[in-house]
């Protein structure tokens, strides 16, 4: 329930002003041979995603035979797991090979489904209410925070349930833009910048944290490096290279990612 809001000087302006630091100068963006900032499907399995606070928050608020929709599905990390409790999972995402794979997931869960294709919150008009929303690592892709956080409590009968990394997942990798390109990157933004917006449109979430390996189970080391080769806008030829700076960011039980889970109600 919105109540008091809080005093974070501008939360939402910081954030959106934070993630625009992110923009990649356009002589290195002139020679990306992909757009670095794609998410490849095959990263993005459900069948890789740990089930963990997200999973548990969703459950506690589904009715048996509810409803859930998943913002930014990818290929339904954050909801395949509820499909032995739901009735009918919708994902939107902006890309179609992620909905593809949300469907398939979906098939063989034997659960319903529909797939929205577009950008949210632009696209949330056409899609219909739920009892519980998912969004889980898509928030950094989305400046305008609060009408992202608006819009999943707007469709939300009984719960939203929003994970995100720490900090924005590429700050790792600010260490490998320095020694490719010779590029500062920013250090946000981060989940607790997401807690002040929360808190200055006068949600009260509950809040889990949780730290787990950050490799994906089922995805190769060349994925990886591949991965990481696009963000950095750099050519397959200098994968070798990518690959021993990627080794030697990650030390020994270094290689962890510790993501913040936020539930409110509507
Ligand atoms: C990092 S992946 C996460 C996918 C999935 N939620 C998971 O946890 O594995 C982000 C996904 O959100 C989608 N996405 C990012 N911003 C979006 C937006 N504004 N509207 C719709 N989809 C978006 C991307 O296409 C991608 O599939």
């Amino acid at each position: 329930m919105a109540g008091a809001r809080g005093d974070h000087r501008d939360a939402a302006g910081r954030w959106a002003r934070t993630l625009a630091q992110w923009t990649i100068p356009d002589a290195i963006l002139a020679v990306a041979p992909e757009n670095p900032w794609g998410f490849p499907p095959a990263l993005f399995d459900s069948r890789d995603a740990p089930v963990g606070a997200l999973h548990r928050l969703a459950a506690a608020a589904l009715p048996d035979g509810g409803t859930v929709l998943d913002v930014g599905c990818g290929g339904g990390a954050a909801s395949m797991p509820l499909a032995g409790r739901a009735a009918h999972l919708t994902g939107v995402d902006r890309s179609p090979t992620m909905l593809a794979s949300f469907a398939r997931a979906a098939e063989q869960r034997g659960v319903g489904h529909t797939e929205v294709r577009g950008e949210w919150p632009a696209v949330a008009g056409d899609v219909p209410p739920a009892d519980v929303v998912v969004c889980r690592n898509v928030a950094y892709n989305v400046p305008g925070v609060v009408e992202l956080v608006t819009s999943l409590t707007d469709h939300a009968a009984g719960q939203v349930v929003v994970e995100l990394t720490e900090e924005h997942p590429s700050v790792t990798l600010a260490p490998l833009w320095m020694a490719f390109w010779g590029l500062e990157r920013p250090r946000g933004p981060t989940a607790g910048d997401f807690a002040e917006v929360l808190d200055d449109l006068g949600y009260r979430p509950v809040v889990e944290r949780e730290t787990r390996p950050a490799s994906k189970a089922n995805a190769s080391a060349d994925q990886v490096v591949a991965f990481v080769r696009r963000r950095l806008c750099l050519d397959p030829s200098r994968d070798p290279e990518v690959a021993a700076a990627l080794a030697g960011l990650h030390g020994p039980g270094q290689d962890v990612v510790t993501s913040v889970v936020f539930a409110w109600s509507p």
